[in-house]
């Protein structure tokens, strides 16, 4: 589905990942989001794989490339090549499974190491559909979410619960922060601007000394 170029209609192009523990359903949430699909009998990604989708934000095109990787530690040989140009990530733990919670610091060790300083990193406890299963519970994401500094969400794919939120508060995030840059880089662009325009004024200034200086010489 499309192609890794910005489209005519696209205004901006967002490279996003998703992390976090073999079969927390990072496939099936990217699934979700792009194609409204779900399988439960999906298989284990090996390497990278890939999905993009066109998100309409105020009144701007964003294209999300969203990049999907194995949780399986032998097919992770990639990861700064993974992370370069990343500005947002979703990290993902499964709320039926414990470990999967506790190994987030592993991940966020990764992210901290490997990504970008400004990367928007939403927190997924996925699953929430396996209610009598549940390991983790709300408050312990919202608590890591508040230490850490993330945004943070329960989805389930499979149910297609907050899905989409949890992809389009990542985007937003990101517009913002993008808007924000683009702003600061123009005011830096007028403010350049004002002071180039003084040195041209004392320039003049100076000419006009120098001009008086020779004419009181030859006085
Ligand atoms: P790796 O590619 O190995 O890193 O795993 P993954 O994180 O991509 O997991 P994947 O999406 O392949 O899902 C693993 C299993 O969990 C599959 O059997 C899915 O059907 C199931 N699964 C994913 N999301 C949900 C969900 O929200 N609810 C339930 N009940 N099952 C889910
Ligand atoms: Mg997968």
């Amino acid at each position: 589905m499309g192609s890794s170029l910005l489209d005519d209609e696209c205004d901006y192009l967002f490279k996003t990942v998703l992390i976090g523990d073999s079969a927390v359903g990072k496939s099936n949430l990217l699934s979700r989001f792009a194609k409204d699909e779900f399988h439960l009998d999906s298989k284990p990604t090996i390497g990278v794989e890939f999905a993009y989708r066109n998100i309409k934000v105020g009144d701007k095109m964003v294209k999300a490339q969203i990049w999907d990787t194995a949780g399986q530690e032998r097919f992770r040989a990639i990861t700064s090549s993974y992370y370069r140009g990343a500005l947002g990530a979703i990290l993902v733990y499964d709320i039926t499974r414990r470990v999967t919670f506790e190994n987030l610091r592993k991940w966020l060790h990764e992210l901290r190491e490997y990504g970008n300083r400004d990367m928007v990193i939403v927190l997924v406890g996925n699953k929430t559909d396996l209610v009598e299963s549940r390991e983790v519970e709300v408050r312990d994401g919202q608590s890591l979410a508040q230490v850490e500094d993330l945004c943070f969400m329960e989805t389930s794919a499979k149910e297609n619960l907050n899905v989409e939120d949890a992809f389009l508060q990542m985007i937003t995030k990101i517009f913002e922060i993008a808007s924000q840059k683009s702003l600061e880089a123009k005011e830096n662009e007028a403010s350049k601007q004002v002071l180039e325009g003084r040195k041209e004024i004392i320039y003049v200034v100076d000419e006009v000394t120098a001009t008086k200086h020779t004419n009181c010489c030859t006085l």
